[in-house]
């Protein structure tokens, strides 16, 4: 923050207070020259001795589709025995357990599932892995060789407030991170 332009000050919050995750997208298209702008100035994010770990695959037209359906089948076949890169948080205790309950009900309130119907809070998890109907999905990856380092920079990449203009309507999705096709420790 600084004194000497308030307006920038206010602009910036106003942007982070109106942020949230958007989980019903239009199909629209955003257009390619805007992508750009919005991943290069994403790119001025700190990293951890600027070694800016992240690499990032944009999808875009029939590109969508193709990874939307290819994802939406591997997670049907694999079910609930996922083998997620990064290991699942073991357990949650106290207030974050509740926080997590709370933010269930309330996401499940908010789209008409009633509480104990499993098959309708199944059916709206499962669009995690049909990106919600988004137009566009950012695959971001690290070298699994930097560990938790550049798994850090990278949650500093998709929350830079520079992001903050992409994140008003975009969402983290840990459905897709968490179902990885099975490969070789080498792959
Ligand atoms: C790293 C990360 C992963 C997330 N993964 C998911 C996800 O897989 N599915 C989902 O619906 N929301 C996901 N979220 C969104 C959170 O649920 C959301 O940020 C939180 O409930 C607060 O709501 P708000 O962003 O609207 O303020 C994720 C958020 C973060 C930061």
């Amino acid at each position: 923050m600084t004194a000497r332009h308030p307006e920038l000050d206010q602009l910036l919050e106003g942007l982070v207070a109106e942020r949230w995750s958007c989980r019903a997208y239009r199909g629209d298209q955003v257009p390619h020259d805007k992508m750009v702008r919005l991943l290069t100035l994403a790119q001025r994010a700190p990293s951890w001795c600027n070694t800016q770990p992240w690499e990032v695959i944009v999808t875009e037209g029939e590109g969508i589709e193709r990874f939307r359906t290819a994802l939406a089948s591997h997670a049907k076949e694999q079910g609930s025995d996922l083998t997620p890169d990064i290991p699942m948080p073991q357990q949650y205790k106290g207030v974050h357990l509740e926080r997590r309950r709370e933010s269930g009900w309330q996401l499940y309130e908010a789209v008409g599932v009633a509480r104990g119907d499993r098959g309708a809070s199944a059916r709206q998890a499962f669009k995690n892995f049909e990106l919600f109907g988004a137009p566009h999905a950012a695959v971001i990856t690290v070298d699994v060789d930097q560990g938790p380092y550049a798994v850090l920079d990278t949650g500093v990449y998709v929350a830079k407030p520079p992001l903050t203009k992409v994140c008003l309507f975009t969402l983290p999705n840990t459905g897709a991170a968490m179902t990885r096709p099975a490969r070789t420790a080498n792959s």
